[in-house]
């Protein structure tokens, strides 16, 4: 049996990929991966229990036994709904911190090829196109510039209720952005056969459209 196709959006942080992904996803009724939602929910984990971030071993361990479920757009921890706490500024930084690891990234790999299912499923990360899907019928890579994704990061957790400054997020992004394309285990990078999408200057609907033609095209 052929498996599902599967669409791949990659990019830095706050780049747009989940609002991008869950729109394309709505678009061609497909299923949807946020995987970065698993190494926030590995961080999140890992600070509760005390596991340090120098520790892969233990990081793997929390990964293999993690207990997620993802119901209508939120994610459960044990039956705890965690969807507002895996999104603080420092659950995202401890997941940034922790997904060099090669042994947690193994961990994770088969929970997310386990997700793809008929019809098709959109993922978003930072390897969804060099790693877990290679045979992706579409692989995008989404940036934007660093200041404007500073901005769009800063209106997201002010409408969620977080403190956050302009100037300490352009830091965190830079900082981020640095961690995910240096480390050694599956690095931040466009997919040779990606295609390059900007959205500094599209509306989220424009580059939701440009990708759903473009997936259309190919099924
Ligand atoms: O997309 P995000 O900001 O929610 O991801 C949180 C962190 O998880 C990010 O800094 C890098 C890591 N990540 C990863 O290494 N690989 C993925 N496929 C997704 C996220």
């Amino acid at each position: 049996m052929k498996a599902a196709p599967v669409v791949a959006i990659d990019g830095p942080t706050a780049s747009g990929k989940g609002a991008v992904s869950e729109g394309v996803a709505a678009a061609l009724g497909w299923h949807y991966l946020d995987s970065g939602a698993l190494y926030r929910l590995v961080g999140l984990a890992a600070l509760r229990a005390g596991v340090g971030h120098d520790d892969p071993q233990g990081l793997a361990g929390l990964a293999q036994g993690l207990d997620v479920r993802f119901d209508g757009g939120g994610v459960r921890l044990a039956g705890e709904d965690v969807s507002a706490a895996i999104r603080a500024t420092e659950v995202g930084a401890m997941a940034s911190r922790i997904a060099g690891h090669a042994p947690l990234r193994a961990a994770l790999l088969d929970r997310q090829r386990a997700l793809r299912r008929p019809p098709g499923l959109v993922a978003d990360g930072r390897d969804m196109g060099t790693v877990v899907f290679p045979d992706a019928i579409l692989k995008i890579f989404l940036t934007a510039a660093v200041e404007v994704r500073a901005e769009r990061r800063y209106k997201q957790l002010i409408e969620k209720g977080f403190s956050a400054t302009l100037t300490d997020l352009l830091h965190d992004l830079r900082e981020r952005d640095r961690r995910d394309t240096e480390r050694a285990a599956a690095p931040l990078v466009a997919a040779k056969d990606a295609v390059l999408v900007d959205s500094t200057e599209r509306s989220l609907s424009e580059v939701i459209d440009l990708v759903v033609g473009l997936a259309r095209d190919r099924l």
